[in-house]
């Protein structure tokens, strides 16, 4: 018996040793311990034996038992972890593995790329960016910039009225005001922003158009300084060949006052029917800081000069991508946009 005994329990350790699943371990341990396993066979035929036999053999069939019993746990779990192991690896996501079908990139829009261009010109020369409410005081879009109630000028913006006192801003001109009373000078601004006009839309108007104010106050400025931060930012904008002019012009906000002209962009001056046969195309207001402006926020104009200028944003995209109709720029068709 006790031969048999240790056969039982080789054989079973070998077994164990070589299985591979969770089912054979399961088939070994009921053919082992289960009604007719063969170690509960020789359990039953002990009924046989005589007393001190029993004894005897009770032990160590019982030590066997607990043994094998230990080993067959101790496997089961083995391939447990193992079967896991197996599947995390079959189950692993390679997050940084590219996918499979390539994402459409999107890039900027024409507009923010030129607002880009004009901000980043002016940045390397000094500048920084402020920014201000769109629902403005009437004060400060007209008042404080020289165009008192009675001001003939009103009439050249139409403006969206919100009450008797509060307008949607007709220009980033406001922002001049807001910069004089907040700010210390000397100081040298970009002011970009959305601006509202009472409009029909057509190829060249909108209700709503983006304009950019440059600002500079400082001690010692004079319509020099003006026209060479102008003209670096024409050339960085349209390239070192565009030709600037100063036309003389009128704002309530400037003394004097100038609009300025580049070369037209598509017939390089000759006269086409973009530039109506005049060569120049028109890009912006702008001037010396009217000393009105100056006193009505505070400041004294025997100290402080400045300089200003008003760009529609829009329209410099125009004339750089060569654009005809205003509104494309503000519909956001992807099928116009991709082209950019
Ligand atoms: N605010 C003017 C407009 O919207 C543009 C402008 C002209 C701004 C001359 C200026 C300036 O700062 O000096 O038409």
């Amino acid at each position: 018996m006790n031969e048999t005994l240790q056969k039982i329990r080789q054989e079973t350790l070998e077994r164990l040793k070589a299985a591979k699943d969770e089912s054979e371990i399961e088939s070994l341990s009921v053919s082992v311990f289960g009604k007719s396993g063969s170690l509960t066979e020789i359990l039953k035929s002990m009924g046989k034996l005589s007393k001190e036999e029993r004894a005897s053999v009770g032990q160590s069939v019982n030590a066997v038992k607990k043994e094998l019993e230990k080993e067959l746990n101790e496997r089961k779990a083995e391939i447990a972890a193992r079967m896991q192991e197996l599947r995390f690896e079959r189950e692993a996501i390679d997050v940084t593995e590219p996918g499979k079908i390539a994402q459409p990139e999107g890039h900027l829009h024409p507009m923010t790329q030129t607002y880009r261009a004009i901000r980043d010109a002016l940045v390397g020369m000094g500048f920084t960016t402020y920014e201000g409410p769109e629902v403005e005081y009437d004060d400060y879009n007209f008042t404080k910039l020289n165009l008192p109630l009675d001001h003939p000028a009103r009439d050249m913006q139409d403006t969206f009225y919100v009450n008797d006192r509060v307008v949607l801003r007709t220009h980033t001109s406001p922002l001049e005001a807001r910069a004089l009373l907040n700010l210390k000078p000397p100081f040298r601004l970009i002011m970009p922003g959305r601006v509202f006009r009472v409009d029909e839309v057509d190829a060249s108007h909108s209700p709503v158009f983006m304009q950019m104010e440059g600002f500079v106050v400082d001690k010692n400025l004079t319509l020099a300084d003006l026209k060479g931060t102008l003209l670096t930012f024409i050339h960085t904008v349209f390239g070192e060949d565009v030709k600037m002019r100063f036309r003389p012009s009128y704002f309530p906000f400037t003394e004097p006052s100038a609009e300025v002209d580049i070369s037209c962009t598509l017939c390089g001056g000759k006269g086409c029917r973009l530039c109506k046969g005049t060569g120049w195309l028109e890009i912006l207001g702008c001037g010396v800081t009217n000393p009105h402006e100056l006193e009505n926020c505070g400041l004294d104009p025997h100290e402080w000069k400045a300089i200003a200028f008003g760009v529609g944003v829009d329209r410099i995209a125009s004339l750089k991508y060569g654009i005809t109709d205003i509104r494309l720029e503000y519909e956001n068709d992807a099928r116009f946009l991709k082209q950019f």
